[in-house]
């Protein structure tokens, strides 16, 4: 009984791809290619008015609201809708929070 609840658990999490952790390396390679030229290999900015990801206090919003901005571009930063799927950007944004 208790093996097949199991069994049954892990069959539910293959097939919910939203469900699955965060892949910070898959991360780290996508930030690289799309967003250090702004944001720096170590989170420190490059682009001037880019916040610095090295510190403590420059991501405190949630996620999704992290995902929102990148999705949808703010400022000089460009939108990656379309360029970048959802969950390669929450990819990136696990990696940000390496930073610290
Ligand atoms: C062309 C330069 C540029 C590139 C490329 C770029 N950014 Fe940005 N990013 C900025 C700037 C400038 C800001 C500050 C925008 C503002 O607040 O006016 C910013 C802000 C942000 C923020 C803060 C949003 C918030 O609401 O606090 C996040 C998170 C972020 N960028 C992530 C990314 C990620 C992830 C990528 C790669 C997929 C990326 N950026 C690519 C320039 C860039």
């Amino acid at each position: 009984m208790k093996r097949a609840a199991t069994i049954g658990l892990w069959t539910l999490a293959a097939l919910l791809p939203a469900a699955r952790a965060s892949d910070t390396s898959h991360g780290a390679d996508l930030y690289r290619q799309h967003c250090a030229g702004c944001h720096g290999g170590d989170g420190r900015p490059v682009m001037p008015g880019a916040p610095d990801f090295s510190r403590p206090t420059s991501l405190l919003k949630p996620d999704l609201t992290l995902l929102g901005a990148v999705r949808a571009g703010r400022g000089a930063m460009p939108a990656y809708q379309g360029l970048l799927r959802d969950r390669d950007i929450l990819d990136i944004v696990a990696h940000l929070r390496t930073f610290r």
